[in-house]
């Protein structure tokens, strides 16, 4: 296990901050990115954030997680969490735990957003605290690192 945790971020991710903003918040991705840095460096782990449009990019970067035994991966796949059966089996392909992440809560809005293909193989998701969701992504992360996570 190493102190690498991945942050993959998913379709239209890259327009945070302008998309949307009364559901996504105003933060940008790459605001996120460096309120991240600081948060990992502080908890002594290397973070590399990642955005793709593309479902086979997301697919790549989970089996090099895999392949670096990466600590976790922070995975907000967007609006793929939704339709992705290759992201599901990424995600059971590697040893590594992921954690799922969204900046609103799919739950509380339109019924095709209810079903998630990367919650039943995750390690667990944070949803609905804006960019927040990914700070607490980070502590948990962490928390796995010292085995404080169950
Ligand atoms: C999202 C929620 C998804 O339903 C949506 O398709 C996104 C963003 C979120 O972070 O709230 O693109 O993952």
């Amino acid at each position: 296990m190493s102190d690498l945790v991945l942050v993959l971020n998913g379709p239209n991710l890259n327009l945070l901050g302008s998309r949307e903003p009364h559901i996504y918040g105003h933060d940008t991705l790459d605001s996120i990115a460096a309120a991240l840095s600081d948060q990992a460096e502080a908890l002594g782990i290397e973070i590399d954030l990642r955005q793709s449009n593309h479902e086979g990019h997301l697919v790549d970067w989970l089996h090099e997680a895999g392949g670096r035994s990466a600590l976790a991966v922070i995975l907000n796949a967007g609006a793929y969490t939704h339709t992705s059966v290759a992201i599901h089996d990424a995600i059971k392909a590697i040893a590594v735990p992921v954690i799922e992440v969204h900046l609103s809560n799919p739950h509380a809005r339109e019924a095709f957003r209810h079903t998630s293909f990367i919650s039943p193989v995750a390690k667990g998701v944070i949803s609905g605290f804006g960019a927040r969701s990914y700070a607490l992504a980070l502590d948990a992360a962490a928390a796995l690192r010292q085995g404080t996570a169950q």
